[in-house]
Formats: C-alpha cells, sequence, structure tokens
C-alpha cells in the first residue's frame, strides 16, 4: 500500500501508526495577516502542527525515540515497568507506545497541584499516577523532586526511567522527524524557529538540525515569566531540572506571561489553528522577539536577500481540550460570548 494514502495495516499497523517516521509530514500552516502583526514587513510566520500526530501532542515523538532505541538496543526485553516523571503528555504518549513494545504497566510522578481534568486523562490512558510534593527551590539533584524518584525506581531491576529531561532520544526525534519536515517543508528558507522550553527537547533538536543545514538560522526559547503558569513548559528557575545543555542551541529566551499565551491559543483556535495554551506562548515568544529586533536593529539582517522575506516557524505541541476550564481561570470572560437563559442552566461550573 503506497504510504500516502495514509494506510497503516498488518500485525504491527498500530506500531506503525504510532510511528512519527512512518507518518506524512505534519501540516505547517501560515497565519493569516489578522494573527501576524508583522505581515507588513514581509514576515511570514508558520505553525508547525504538532498536535496533529496520532496521539495529539509533541510528546508522540520523544515516546516513540526513547522506547524505540530501547528495544533496538536490547533493553528493553526485561523491563516490566516504566516510570517517568510527567504531568501528561510525554507519559500518556509512553503508555501508548510501550504498550506496542509489550509493556504494560507505566507510573508517573505528578505534581501536588495537577489539575483534576489532567489527572483524570493519566487515568484514561491507563497510567498510574504517584502524586509527589514538589521541593520549593527545584535543583536537578533534590531528592524528593519527581525526576529524582523515577530516577532512584529505576535502580530496581525490570524498572524503566526514559528520562525525558536528559535523554538525547528525545531532542534526537526533534532532529530526525520534527526539523527535517520544517526544512524540506519550508525549502530550506527557514530564519527563525522559537519553541517554548519544557525539557527542551523541541528547542534542541530543531537547533541542531537547523543550525547544522545554515548557521544563520536563529533559535528562540519561549519560557514562561515567572510565577506565571502555562502546561508543558517552564520558568528560568525551573529549568535547572532540566539535564540537557539547551542554554547553547537557544540564541534569545523570551519570558511570556499566562494571560497572553492563553489568548493567542484561543484567537488561533478561532481562526481555524486549533491549538492549546503553550503554541499562543511559542508564538508570543516569538513576536516579541521580532518586536525587540525591530526596534532595536530592524528586521532587515533576518530577512532572505533573494526572496526578501523573513521565514519564522513555531511548533504547536497539543490541542486546546484538555485545558478547558483554564481558559476561563486566566483569560477574561469578556474575551467570550455570554450565554443567553444562563438561568436555567442545570449544570453550572
Ligand atoms: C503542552 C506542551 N507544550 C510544550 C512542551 C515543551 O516541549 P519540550 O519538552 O520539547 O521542551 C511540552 C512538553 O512536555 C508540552 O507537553
Amino acid at each position: 500500500m503506497p504510504k500516502n494514502l495514509n494506510v497503516f495495516d498488518g500485525p504491527d499497523a498500530v506500531k506503525k501508526f504510532l510511528n512519527p517516521g512512518e507518518n506524512s509530514y505534519l501540516p505547517l500552516v501560515e497565519l493569516p495577516a489578522t494573527l501576524n502583526p508583522f505581515a507588513d514587513d514581509n514576515v511570514r510566520i508558520y505553525a508547525k502542527l504538532m498536535n496533529m500526530m496520532p496521539l495529539g501532542n509533541v510528546k508522540a515523538a520523544p515516546a516513540f525515540n526513547m522506547i524505540e532505541e530501547k528495544y533496538l538496543n536490547g533493553q528493553l526485553a526485561s523491563v516490566e515497568k516504566i516510570v517517568e516523571n510527567s504531568s501528561g503528555n510525554t507519559v500518556s504518549s509512553i503508555a501508548l507506545v510501550a504498550r506496542q513494545f509489550g509493556i504494560n504497566n507505566v507510573q508517573s510522578y505528578v505534581p501536588a497541584e495537577i489539575s483534576w481534568h489532567k489527572l483524570l486523562m493519566l487515568l484514561f490512558y491507563g497510567v498510574e499516577p504517584i502524586v509527589n510534593v514538589e521541593p520549593q527551590n527545584p535543583d536537578e539533584s533534590d531528592p524528593n523532586s519527581g525526576v529524582s524518584k523515577a530516577k532512584k525506581d529505576a535502580m530496581q531491576d525490570g524498572v524503566l526511567n526514559p528520562g525525558q529531561y536528559d535523554n538525547d532520544a528525545n531532542p534526537k526525534a526533534h532532529e530526525k522527524w520534527t526539523a527535517k519536515q520544517i526544512w524540506d517543508q519550508t525549502d530550506g528558507k527557514i530564519d527563525v524557529f522559537c519553541a517554548g522550553l519544557g525539557t527542551t527537547g523541541t528547542a534542541i533538536g530543531n537547533s541542531r538540525y537547523l543550525k547544522g543545514k545554515n548557521p544563520s538560522v536563529r533559535v528562540v526559547g519561549a519560557m514562561r515569566a515567572p510565577d506565571n503558569y502555562v502546561p508543558g513548559v517552564r520558568t528560568e528557575k525551573l529549568l535547572k531540572l532540566v539535564g540537557f545543555d539547551w542554554q547553547k542551541h537557544v540564541d534569545q529566551i523570551e519570558p511570556v506571561e499566562t494571560a497572553q499565551s492563553y489568548r493567542l491559543s484561543i484567537e488561533m483556535s478561532r481562526g481555524g489553528i486549533i491549538v492549546g495554551p503553550s503554541a499562543g506562548l511559542a508564538l508570543a515568544g516569538l513576536l516579541q522577539y521580532l518586536e525587540g529586533l525591530k526596534a532595536k536593529d530592524g528586521l532587515d539582517k533576518l530577512r532572505n536577500k533573494k526572496s526578501g522575506d523573513i521565514v519564522c516557524v513555531f511548533p504547536c505541541p497539543d490541542g486546546p481540550l484538555p485545558y478547558m476550564d483554564e481558559y476561563f481561570k486566566y483569560v477574561d470572560r469578556s474575551h467570550f460570548p455570554s450565554i443567553q437563559n444562563e438561568e436555567l442552566l442545570l449544570n453550572k461550573p
């Protein structure tokens, strides 16, 4: 069956379906001028829809790569249980991929402040959560962090901790799949890549590949501003828990606020690009970067001499549905329509 008909069959059909390398390229969609304040500067901004992966989020790629790499190295044969520190996307993806490799028992350390909705999502995918009170001042080596506890558990026989915060198979997944797709889809014309920083795997993998192809590609890392919340993304303080040398791969960091991330996610979704809060954060970081550059040195340094355009790409890690209640917490009610006859509702939040 030709691959481009998008059919997966045979005894390994689901494993192939979950393998990003066996799938069609994920859509790269240009934002319309209504969502691009730099359209008149010939800046072209593209959303890379990682939420169109089979598991509905960006983590399908590192999850598949981390598990497959262990399998190919012969390290999966004796594994009975997988333990990861993750409050949602990574461990759900790991659980679904691991089942295809014969491992059914997956546990996850989750922070005590995890939303009820996310906890239900883990249970839905068959992941066993272990609630953990995270230390106030995070430090990579703190034995009370979920990251350290998962590592410690994996010292027992038969237990594997994929370790998304320092396992190179995480950035490598983006290098071989996400970045290659972006390079091909922009015909090598990408000038700026901006990603939210969580484990930093997306930023590192894309940076390695894109800068390897063209060292003048600028890589921007968007992070949460201090005391601001956006799921999947870290503050500068929380990034200290990440074992990767992400600073080496990022040219500039941009702190972004919660409300701005959620608002841009709503605007894109209403405009037909249905993406979650961390996609809003990545777009906000990109716009902030362009604004700063325009005010300081002008944008021409980034401009492609031939086309006169500046091509920017930001990944959209997941969709808005898992966070529906949060939009109404972080975005003012005036951004939403009113409900007529609200007093007749039988169920109210
Ligand atoms: C929703 C969401 N956004 C952004 C990220 C950040 O991606 P990365 O971990 O590759 O830095 C993640 C990672 O878990 C995520 O789940």
